[in-house]
């Protein structure tokens, strides 16, 4: 059993933490509004393993006090999967720098489509004791055409990715690139 922080998970990672949750992982969701995180809780088989935290992340102050308090309910963070708005470049530093005294942990990073992986992960500071995981949202191309993932198409990803910690996953395809969406 681990203790999963997921940053952003009320939306379309929602089943992703459920699923997380099922399996008997203690999770705890970053977001601002309480009654999506309300309702998430709600949906889970183990509420008393799900915790909530209603917080802007680009509040800085306030995202290190969290962590350094009201995330560690469960113990010490094993994983983050942070699905973080792409102009917002300091935040998961923050994160992945608070819990840099545990003796290892995973990120696993979700990113859109036009993301260069590259230039994110330079951007990071990782922590020696970090194992960051890219996992990058594509598209999905059927019947000549081409459409944007589903949400529970994106939550299966990141739980595969998250369950074969490969160092970069692709959910959906992003070839041929000009038939995206
Ligand atoms: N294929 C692609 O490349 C790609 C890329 C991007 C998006 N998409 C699609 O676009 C849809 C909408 O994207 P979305 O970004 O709105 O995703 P979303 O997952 O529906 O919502 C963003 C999540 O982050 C939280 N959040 C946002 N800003 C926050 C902040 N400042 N502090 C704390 N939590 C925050 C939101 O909760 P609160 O608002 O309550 O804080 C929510 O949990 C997705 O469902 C996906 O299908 C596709």
């Amino acid at each position: 059993m681990k203790h999963i922080l997921v940053v952003g998970g009320t939306g379309m990672l929602a089943d992703a933490v459920c699923e997380l949750n099922n399996q008997g992982n203690k999770v705890t969701v970053i977001a601002r509004g309480e009654s999506k995180l309300e309702h998430l809780h709600s949906r889970c088989n183990n509420p008393d393993q799900f915790n909530s935290i209603s917080l802007d992340y680009e509040n800085y102050e306030q995202l290190q006090h969290v962590l350094q308090n009201d995330a560690n309910k469960f113990g010490q963070i094993d994983c983050v999967i942070a699905w973080i708005q792409s102009n917002e470049s300091k935040a998961l530093g923050i994160i992945m720098n608070e819990i840099t005294g545990t003796e290892s942990f995973n990120v696993f990073h979700v990113l859109g489509s036009r993301s260069n992986l590259q230039e994110v992960k330079q951007g990071l500071n990782i922590p020696v004791n970090c194992k960051y995981h890219q996992v990058k949202l594509g598209f999905i191309v059927e019947h000549n055409t081409s459409r944007w993932l589903t949400n529970n198409e994106i939550s299966s990803g990141v739980i595969r990715a998250y369950n074969s910690e490969e160092e970069i996953s692709i959910v959906g395809t992003l070839e041929p690139w000009n038939m995206r969406p």
